[in-house]
Parts: structure tokens; sequence; C-alpha cells
């Protein structure tokens, strides 16, 4: 089992990236040496009587130098009252901080195509998924990432993922950037010209579905990240739970049996 600590982190940056979106580093224990792509954390802020409940955040970039980790990053939207608070928050400043939580993403160790998608604040676990894929040796042109938002200013980490080599497709709902139409549409298109041995997608639940239907559809293997509300991440509040497909798991629970699914268990 991983090593999960509860801890006081401090911020070291706290960076708007897009119109509501904003990337946190923190500092972090060396226990996230063993953190895998698709695992959260959960965030309380100290100083504040309301909001008492933590939120979770999938950790988005890990930081370190040969096997000395130095820090992580979160990247949020501004959703509500806890993560309106969170983009005030100063470097300097201390928040508390638990993790990793949660399964990840598994890795294949031979496939030669890799397709990721994304909607929206969705992308956050890919960019810690994309470099652990290519430090696991995978060549950046075996990897294609299809990011999609309402508009240009839901598109993040763009530069990232060209930075990383990969071929990258952009859609969004209002063509202000990309193409226009569903991040599905150019999904599928290249799922069917040239099948990939897995597809890792994170984003709106309608779209997991959408991703899973072709998936299923092309007999492609399939992992999704679940964006849920979770109160407490550890399996004590039993809110997260998700509709699971076969009778022994008629409910999964995001926190503790996801928050990545093969989707073949997922009822989506
Ligand atoms: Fe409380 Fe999953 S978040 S049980």
């Amino acid at each position: 089992m991983r090593p999960i600590k509860q801890e006081n982190a401090q911020i070291q940056s706290n960076t708007q990236v897009g119109a509501d979106s904003f990337r946190m580093r923190l500092s972090c224990g060396q226990h996230y040496i063993r953190a895998i792509p698709g695992q959260f954390l959960m965030v309380r802020l100290t100083d504040q009587i309301d909001p008492l409940l933590p939120r979770p955040f999938s950790i988005h970039r890990l930081i370190q130098k040969d096997d000395v980790v130095d820090g992580l990053e979160i990247l949020y939207k501004v959703v509500g009252k806890g993560t309106h608070e969170l983009s005030l928050k100063q470097p300097g400043e201390i928040i508390d901080l638990t993790g990793p939580l949660g399964n990840g993403f598994v890795i294949p160790t031979d496939v030669n195509q890799i397709y990721i998608a994304a909607g929206g604040i969705g992308v956050a676990p890919m960019i810690f998924l994309v470099s652990t894929l290519l430090a696991q040796k995978y060549d950046p042109e075996d990897i294609q990432a299809f990011i999609g938002g309402k508009s240009n200013t839901d598109l993040l980490c763009i530069e990232d993922l060209i930075n990383f080599g990969v071929k990258v497709h952009t859609t969004t709902d209002d063509g202000s950037s990309g193409d226009q139409c569903l991040v599905t549409d150019p999904l599928e298109i290249a799922v069917s010209e040239k099948k990939p041995g897995i597809i890792y997608a994170c984003g709106p639940m309608e779209m997991l579905a959408c991703v899973a239907g072709i998936a299923d559809h092309h007999s492609v293997d399939c992992q999704v990240s679940i964006e849920t509300m979770m109160a407490c991440g550890m399996g004590a509040c039993l809110g997260c739970a998700v509709a699971g497909r076969n009778d022994t798991d008629s409910y999964l629970h995001a926190c503790l049996d996801g928050p990545v699914f093969d989707t073949r268990v997922l009822e989506i």
C-alpha cells in the first residue's frame, strides 16, 4: 500500500492560467515519490471556518529531480466558495494537504499508440500522465492528445503538451480555437483510422460516456478519471458513489475504487 500522509504544505505559487483557472505549486513530502498519475489529494484551508470540507484535486505535476521530490502542482477551476478562497491564497501561506489518494492510471508496458482525451479542467491529471509515459520510454510520436473546452479560455496546458512533443488536437464548442465540435469527434475519427492500444480520458461525465462508447465500439482498452464531489476522500462519507456495471460492484466509490476506472466496470 502506498503511504498517505496529512501535512502542512506551503504555497510556492498560485498563478492564473485561464479565465477562471489557476495552477498552484505546493511543497510536499518525499512520500509523493511513489505517487502515480490519476491519484489525487485533499486540500483544506487551515485558516477558514467556512468552508470546513476539504476539496479533491488530481496531481497535475510532480516536481522532482532524480529521486528527490521538490513539490507538486494542482490545476483547478474556480467553481465555488472553496476554490475561490483557494485562488486568493498567496505564496508562503500554509494549507492542509492529504495524499496521495485513490488509484491511478495503469501504464501499459507495450502499446504502439496512446490517445488522451480531456475536457476543460479534465486536462489536470494528463500532464503528470504524459510525463510518466515519456519517462517510461514511450515516444512522444506514439501519443496523441485531444483537448476540448467550451471556449479558447478553457483550453489549458496546450503549450505543455506541445513541448512534450505529442500531437495535440483542440476543439471548442464556440469555435474560438481549434475545430468547432466535441472533443470526442476527432477522437473517434483517429480511433477509426488508427486503433490505439489504450485511451485515457478525464472530463465531464457525458464526455466520458461518449469516450467509453467509442472504446467499446472499437474494442480498445479505456481508463477514465471521474470528476465527482468528494467530502472525505477516504471512504468514510460514501458520498462519491458511482454506478458499477457488475452485480458484485453495483456501487463503486470514486475515492477508494477510483478515481480512475476501466470503463468496462462502470455504468456510464
Ligand atoms: Fe467520502 Fe468517497 S469521498 S467516501
